[in-house]
């Protein structure tokens, strides 16, 4: 008999309960036996554990967050922690886990598997930074959010001839103001990969004014910086609000700031992070089945394919260079 912990870690995002669904079916069509960790490593530390059953994954699919709760525990922080994780593991007679969640929580679930802890993962957080997968769980629907978010302000800005700053989260990669803005028709975009002069994004918005457009909106990542701004010495998601006010004092035009901060992490997944993180879940728990351990799933040219979980969490993925450019385009 297997018994399989699952595990949701770190911050969370849309598209968490569909794989939890997924990886439970699945195991209850093996005759697996599964364990649902509440928040996070926390549950696992703290003996906050219980047996799912088909009941508790019913009528989830279209929900966001995760019943299971999550938290940003990490059972190596310290010997105590790791020896209540050892200890919890035995008491329920876990033969694996099932680690849903973003970089860091990957990172863990590698360094358990590499520990004796048969751990397999699933790669999911909105800021789309973990390499060996061409997409996460959530960051589709984060991306979506940020897109109609600049459609609306799209009317208010061109109305008052405005420039709007739009600041949104990204966790250190740039991928959700890049492809957000493309798909939003930002005027620019400012990432931790791209470190533009405070000139330059000054001259943009005024070479739009006297070409006529009267309004720019600009999207920022919360990790951001920029040349010719201390932007590093901002509190915590306060650039996109200095910028704004940084741009009004220079250049003289009626600015406003939007912090999209955590509603970017909320609500419902779209289809694609629900079939993704289904068809993750799944094929996660084939891996298991497999005894193909230390691996996570993940997107390969509309594949879902195993890759190696240690090699995947070394470094944070970036937005490549191409897509840059296809932003550029549009300044
Ligand atoms: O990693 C996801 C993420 O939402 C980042 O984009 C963001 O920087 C961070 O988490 C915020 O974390 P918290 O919810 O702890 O404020």
């Amino acid at each position: 008999m297997r018994r399989i912990g699952v595990v949701t870690s770190g911050a969370d995002c849309p598209g968490l309960n569909a794989a939890i669904r997924a990886v439970a079916r699945k195991s209850f069509d093996l005759g697996y036996e599964v364990i649902g960790v509440r928040n996070g490593w926390h549950g696992l530390i703290h003996d906050d554990v219980f047996v799912m059953e088909k009941s508790h994954v019913s009528g989830i699919l279209y929900l966001g967050g995760s019943i299971l709760g999550s938290g940003k525990d990490d059972p190596f922080s310290s010997e105590a922690d790791f020896a209540s994780f050892q200890a919890n593991f035995k008491k329920y007679q876990l033969t694996s886990i099932v680690v849903i969640g973003g970089f860091t929580s990957l990172r863990i679930a590698s360094r358990l598997n590499d520990a004796g802890y048969a751990t397999v993962g699933i790669p999911a957080t909105i800021d789309n930074d973990v390499m060996g997968t061409e997409q996460t769980i959530g960051f589709d629907t984060a991306a979506n959010f940020v897109c109609e978010s600049l459609d609306r302000l799209h009317s208010t800005a061109s109305s008052h001839h405005r420039v709007m700053v739009v600041e949104v989260m990204g966790g250190g990669a740039g991928w959700i103001a890049l492809l957000g803005g493309l798909g939003g028709g930002a005027d620019y975009v400012v990432t931790p990969e791209y470190r533009p002069k405070f000139d330059d994004i000054l001259h943009h918005i005024e070479n739009r004014k006297s070409s006529g457009k009267t309004f720019s909106i600009i999207v920022i990542t919360d990790t951001a910086t920029v040349d010719g701004l201390p932007l590093g010495e901002c509190p915590k998601t306060g650039v996109g609000a200095y910028l704004a006010s940084e741009i009004e004092k220079r250049s003289g035009i009626d600015t406003r700031f939007t912090v999209l901060g955590h509603l970017q992490r909320g609500g419902t997944p779209t289809f694609f992070d629900r079939t993704l993180a289904t068809r993750y879940g799944y094929e996660a728990v084939e891996l298991l089945r497999r005894g193909d351990v230390g691996k996570m799933v993940a997107l390969k040219g509309g594949l879902i394919v195993p890759a190696d979980m240690d090699q995947a969490t070394r470094e944070r993925r970036k937005p490549e260079a191409k897509l840059f450019e296809y932003a550029k385009l549009f300044y």
